[in-house]
């Protein structure tokens, strides 16, 4: 096992009703920055239980935090936030706006107005601003875990940056507010989740059978549930995948353990370059990534194989490659691409994503960190044109 640190002091309400906990969480009279996306909380009534749960505290807002968010509007929160004087920044969305409101934390604790480079280098602010979180869609676990994964668009760059200290204070994860997500990003965050715990997972095997077997039931509470929810968007199934994606990404199942994050850093660049949604990057990557690197896999790929999908006689090969096969036909069935096919437009720039990786500086990927420009390349253009026929 690798040395490991973890601290995870997020504290988490989970549970229906629990945004009211708010009233609890935040002192009255406290100056809340209110951090919203495109305007799903104004719809639902999420924001009508925070506003009610605000009661007592002077409450700024600030919206239209974009998917995928763009750095040069943090930067118009965080002079906002210096404005008002604001003492706690809540975020009330998903990933996005749960990242804007992270970075956004460090950014307002500056006196740099451009703090992008010296962040990179790790240069942060010793005292970022308190974050409490109202999440409203599961999938990236960015909850309560220290990732802001942030869009520049002058740049052209799309980066994950990571502060202990930017992890929230509190996390209140209400099943309820899953009622108006649609089946796109319900199946989006399925995907990413699940994704999450196969980059941590399917490495190398080392003596770390606590990570591999907690992986292994996520896994499994993923398959089992993601597709229910897409069915009925059940109160069970929305409650399994919204615990599932936050264990799936808070540090636990990877403390200790060797990753491979090449699937992610090629999906950024995707996203970055023709916009696709974070989780349909992933999927339509991620078995490339996987075959392209069985030999180093085959090990956990094969366990997978028989610990969550019960393969029965074979070779380890044969297993690891039952496995991918498995994970694509699951991506398949959440309604997910895999192929050049399921997108638009129906080609990707191999080019430029290797460009953009290279310019993110995160070359070599994968866990022996031997992924590199030609390898990226090999794995991009391996992406089927078409879906493969099987049954999930
Ligand atoms: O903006 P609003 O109006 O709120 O609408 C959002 C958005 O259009 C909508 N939505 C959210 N909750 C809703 C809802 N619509 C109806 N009802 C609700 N309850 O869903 C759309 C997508 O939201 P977004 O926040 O973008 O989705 P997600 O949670 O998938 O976040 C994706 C972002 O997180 C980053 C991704 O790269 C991407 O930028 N990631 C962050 C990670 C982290 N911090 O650890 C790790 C991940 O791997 C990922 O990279
Ligand atoms: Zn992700």
């Amino acid at each position: 096992m690798i040395s490991f640190n973890l601290s995870n002091p997020t504290s988490i309400a989970f549970g229906k009703g629990a945004i009211a906990s708010l009233s609890e969480l935040v002192p009255a009279r406290t100056r809340v920055m209110l951090v919203y996306g495109g305007g799903s909380i104004k719809r639902n009534g999420v924001y009508e239980q925070v506003m009610r749960a605000l009661a007592a505290c002077s409450v700024i807002e600030f919206g239209g935090i974009e998917v995928n968010p763009h750095y040069e509007t943090i930067q118009k929160a965080a002079a906002l936030a210096k404005v008002e004087k604001a003492e706690l920044i809540l975020a009330v969305g998903g990933g996005s706006v749960v990242d804007a409101a992270k970075f956004l934390a460090s950014v307002a604790a500056v006196e740099e107005t451009d703090p992008w480079d010296a962040f990179l280098k790790g240069e942060y602010p010793a005292s970022p601003l308190p974050v409490g979180v109202v999440l409203t869609l599961p999938a990236t676990g960015s909850e309560s875990n220290p990732v802001s994964v942030i869009t520049s668009v002058t740049r052209h760059l799309k980066l994950p940056f990571s502060y202990e200290k930017a992890r929230p204070r509190f996390a209140i994860l209400d099943s309820d507010t899953m009622a108006s997500l649609d089946r796109r990003q319900l199946s989006n965050g399925v995907v990413d989740a699940f994704t999450h715990v196969l980059e941590q997972y399917a490495t190398v095997k080392d003596n770390t059978p606590i990570q591999q077997g907690f992986s292994e039931t996520l896994l499994k509470v993923l398959l089992a549930w993601g597709p229910v929810l897409l069915e009925d968007n059940s109160d069970e199934a929305r409650e399994n995948v919204l615990w599932a994606a936050n264990q799936a990404l808070n540090g636990l199942i990877g403390a200790g353990v060797r990753q491979d994050w090449s699937t992610h850093m090629i999906g950024h660049a995707i996203t970055e370059l023709h916009g696709l949604d974070h989780a349909r990057t992933l999927s339509l990557v991620m078995a490339s990534v996987f075959r392209s690197r069985i030999a180093a896999k085959q090990d956990m790929l094969a366990q997978c194989a028989r610990e969550v999908w019960d393969f029965g006689a074979g070779s380890d090969e044969e297993a690891a490659r039952f496995a991918i096969d498995r994970i694509e036909a699951f991506f398949m069935a959440m309604g997910a691409p895999v192929s050049l096919a399921d997108i638009a437009p129906t080609e990707i720039a191999v080019d430029a994503i290797v460009d953009h990786i290279a310019r993110a500086g995160q070359l070599p990927l994968g866990e022996g960190r031997d992924i590199g420009a030609e390898e990226v390349r090999a794995i991009l253009n391996a992406i089927p044109a078409t879906p493969p026929m099987q049954a999930a």
